[in-house]
């Protein structure tokens, strides 16, 4: 494989993915429409290494206006990362745009994939298909049962995928990425808005008691487990691999844990629990340990570290811009 798509390709994850891609000697075109879900002045700056490079190719937008056949006809694998994230503003009127985002554009692409003779379609799922582990870490083929709307829509794009590959042959797999966390991370996720607060001596709201857990996932992680991906032959059409990161926090500890790193003592500001929030995530990964030859590789305290250092890096050089 020596050129790949990559989907949502200015966002956290799929800017991570682009930069990897590119190191390791691949032609990389990234495509991204830079939705307002958050500023797409911060999606511009996610880029700016990739635009620099020689064998990346930029395509600005929209995966449901685009014609996709030219796109996937000259490329050998995709990575379709773009979509509408968010868990808790999934609920009520913003639905539309999730089906929009996650769903149509997931059946648009695999349509032409069905047409282009494609290699390799690899599709970001997430944790959130399975709503709360009960007790213990889940596996592959446990009963999917989302929490939020948003969780629905992953499901629903999965089985587009799987139903793609069976019925129109388009070789595929579905990787089910943890709370993903590092440098580049969305603005409302947890972590970022606990560094943005704890580091600017303002209180950090924490949804219920602070006791709901996630087994979180370093990106650079997340970026190995995709490429590794890529690079491997599929068991069966549309398999399904978790991607976590080997490790679990509550969010009360990880608002100390930010603390810490800070040399701040954190205020916190306890919320009403919001609908769709589920209590505990946990991945089991001996199939992507055994299949991808995946191992997550950045600790917790080291991955909070470099978020840390990046954000302080980041603001001083906004400031001094
Ligand atoms: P992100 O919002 O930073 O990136 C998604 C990108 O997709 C955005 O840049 C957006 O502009 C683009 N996009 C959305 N709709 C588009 C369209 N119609 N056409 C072209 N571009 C479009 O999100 P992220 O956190 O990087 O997540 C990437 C993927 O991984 C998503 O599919 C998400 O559901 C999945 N995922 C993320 C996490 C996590 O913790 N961040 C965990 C599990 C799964
Ligand atoms: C994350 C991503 O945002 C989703 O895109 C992804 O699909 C999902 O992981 C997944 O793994 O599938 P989530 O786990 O909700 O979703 O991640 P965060 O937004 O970082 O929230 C983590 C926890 O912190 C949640 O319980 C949330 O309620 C809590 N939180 C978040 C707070 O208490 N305060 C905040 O300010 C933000």
């Amino acid at each position: 494989m020596s050129k790949v798509l990559v989907t949502g390709a200015a966002g956290f994850i799929g800017s991570h993915l682009v930069d990897r891609l590119l190191e390791a000697g691949y032609e990389v075109a990234g495509l991204d429409c830079f939705t307002d879900y958050y500023s797409p002045e911060v999606k511009r700056r996610n880029l700016s290494r990739a635009l620099a490079h020689e064998r990346f190719t930029p395509i600005e937008g929209d995966l449901l206006q685009l014609d996709l056949d030219d796109l996937i006809r000259g490329v050998d694998g995709v990575a379709h990362l773009a979509g509408e994230p968010g868990v808790r503003s999934s609920w009520g009127e913003r639905f539309p745009t999730y089906l929009e985002r996650n769903v149509q554009t997931t059946q648009r692409l695999l349509e032409a994939a069905s047409r282009g003779g494609l290699e390799h379609f690899v599709y970001a799922s997430s944790s959130s298909i399975y709503g709360s582990s009960d007790g213990g870490p889940v596996a592959e083929d446990a009963t999917l049962r989302p929490a939020s709307p948003y969780g629905m829509s992953k499901v629903a794009a999965e089985e587009l995928v799987r139903l793609y590959a069976r019925e129109r042959g388009v070789t595929s797999t579905v990787l089910r990425y943890f709370t993903v966390y590092g440098p580049r991370q969305r603005p409302e996720m947890a972590l970022s808005r606990f560094i943005c607060a704890i580091s600017s001596g303002e209180p950090v709201e924490v949804f219920g008691d602070g006791s709901q857990a996630r087994e979180v996932t370093y990106v650079s992680d997340v970026v190995e487990a995709t490429v590794a991906t890529l690079e491997t032959k599929p068991k069966e059409p549309a398999r399904a691999y978790n991607v976590g990161g080997g490790t679990r926090t509550t969010v009360g500890k990880l608002v100390n844990l930010v603390g810490e790193t800070l040399g701040e003592r954190p205020e916190v500001r306890y919320c009403p629990p919001v609908p769709g929030d589920v209590l505990s995530t946990w991945a089991n990964l001996g199939r992507s340990r055994r299949e991808l030859g995946y191992e997550p590789r950045v600790s917790l305290e080291e991955g909070v570290a470099r978020q840390v250092r990046w954000v302080l890096a980041e603001r001083r050089a906004l400031a001094a811009a």
